[in-house]
């Protein structure tokens, strides 16, 4: 009985409640626990009275009897284990990935297969089983990823980074790992730093499948968002200004905020980057910046690496994967707006926080503001942090799209406080 209520309470409940509301999961607990001492009572209390040839009195002590009993027994618990799980499901509204509905990638079922160490129980972390994560929304997708984890194994990957990137919107993050070999894509051209930082990057050394633009000229053309426009363009135009001259009071210059951090501003994370020109200035700075982007309607992120600078590929739902207190800098433009409830910043808002060293800068820059009420929104959570505004900046200015409605934004340089 003994491993048999082991296998219920660590089988279903540990990963949730690592990760997910602990209340529901602790009643759970306690009725697996329940059920499992109910059966072992069950076991061992037969009335003699009614089971007349009660195999646990009988004096010859009937094996095969006391077998039937024990795997009744288990078939039971099996069975309330599968309604436990079931609960499980309706109380935290999350379902695991079924592994057991048809058309499902074999590769997909491989990859999520737990692993047992082993040695046992590893002494230094307490882990007894290797699990392979994918995001808890991929089962919202499971075609789609289905789709992605359909290639052949040591063979070429089918060219479908769109897909990849279309899963990991849809909140499918991480992606399960894949066995075959990216399509590769000769960098002849490159040169090193700091060269590499303004030499415009050729049409030939990114992938364009899945973009409508197939070469910079055509991006540049376009206004790929708020920050990015013409941001491809490292020869002239705006792109080669930016951080180094303001274009309005809204914009600060790079060397000025850099004074505010006292010389101690060594790394940054740089969201929502562009074409990677934040960190290229910081680079000749010698800060190194590490700029999220995701490869919406562009290739940043071969773009930035070919200027030699480090792109993450990481969608703004996905908890920065950094230590606490490590950045000396956060740098966000108006690719930090999160649709969706307020919450939804919030959250992003104490990652971002966190990841920021005490005395460290987070740089504002531009944040578009829909409405005065929007800003005031943000200027209050911005408050609760209880930073030290070192700059604060509102402007407005009107749309270039030509509505005439004058737009709000907010630039700021903000100093994180020793909390207790
Ligand atoms: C043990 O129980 C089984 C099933 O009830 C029965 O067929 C068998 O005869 C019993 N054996 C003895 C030794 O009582
Ligand atoms: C870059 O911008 C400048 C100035 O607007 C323009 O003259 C040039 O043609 C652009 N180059 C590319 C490659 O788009
Ligand atoms: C960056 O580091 C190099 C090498 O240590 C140094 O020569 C250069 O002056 C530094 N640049 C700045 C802007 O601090």
């Amino acid at each position: 009985m003994g491993s048999v209520s082991l296998k219920i309470g660590d089988g279903t409940a540990r990963f949730k409640r690592a990760t997910l509301c602990s209340s529901a999961v602790n009643i759970l607990m306690l009725f697996s626990v329940i059920t499992t001492n109910l059966f072992a009572l069950y076991a061992f209390t037969f009335s003699p009275k009614q089971h007349l040839d009660n195999p646990f009195h009988h004096p010859h002590r009937n094996i095969s009897l006391i077998s039937q009993h024990v795997s009744l027994i288990i078939k039971e618990i099996d069975s309330s284990q599968r309604k436990l799980a079931q609960m499980e499901k309706e109380l935290l509204g999350y379902d695991t990935l079924d592994l057991s509905r048809p058309n499902l990638a074999t590769e997909l079922k491989l990859f999520l297969q737990h692993h047992q160490l082993p040695l046992g129980k590893d002494s230094r972390t307490g882990i007894t089983e290797m699990v392979a994560s994918v995001g808890h929304s991929c089962e919202k997708s499971a075609d789609l990823l289905s789709q992605y984890m359909s290639y052949k194994v040591s063979g070429p990957c089918p060219d479908d980074w769109s897909l990849a990137q279309k899963l990991i919107l849809k909140g499918c993050e991480p992606l399960p790992r894949r066995r075959c070999f990216a399509k590769t894509v000769p960098k002849p051209g490159l040169t090193s730093l700091p060269v590499s930082l303004w030499k415009p990057v050729s049409d030939k050394i990114v992938t364009w499948s899945g973009l409508g633009c197939k070469n910079f000229n055509c991006l540049n053309s376009k206004k790929l968002s708020r920050g990015c426009v013409g941001c491809f363009n490292l020869t002239n135009g705006y792109e080669t200004q930016k951080y180094v001259k303001a274009r309005s009071k809204n914009d600060f210059v790079m060397d000025d905020v850099l004074a505010l951090g006292s010389g101690g501003i060594r790394i940054g994370f740089d969201i929502g980057g562009g074409s990677g020109t934040f960190a290229a200035r910081m680079a000749e700075r010698n800060v190194t910046v590490i700029t999220n982007t995701l490869n919406v309607d562009a290739p940043h992120s071969e773009f930035i690496a070919a200027r030699g600078l480090f792109p993450l590929f990481l969608s703004l739902d996905h908890r920065f994967p950094f230590y606490d207190n490590v950045f000396d800098l956060v740098h966000a433009t108006s690719g930090l707006d999160v649709e969706g409830k307020p919450e939804k910043l919030e959250f992003l808002m104490f990652d971002l926080d966190r990841i920021l060293r005490v005395g460290g800068l987070f740089w504002l820059d531009n944040f578009y503001c829909s409405d005065d009420e929007k800003k005031s929104a943000l200027t209050r959570l911005i408050e609760r942090f209880g930073y030290k505004k070192l700059k604060w900046v509102v402007g407005e200015k009107t749309d270039a799209a030509g509505s005439g409605k004058p737009q709000v934004y907010l630039s700021a340089v903000l100093q994180k406080p020793v909390r207790i």
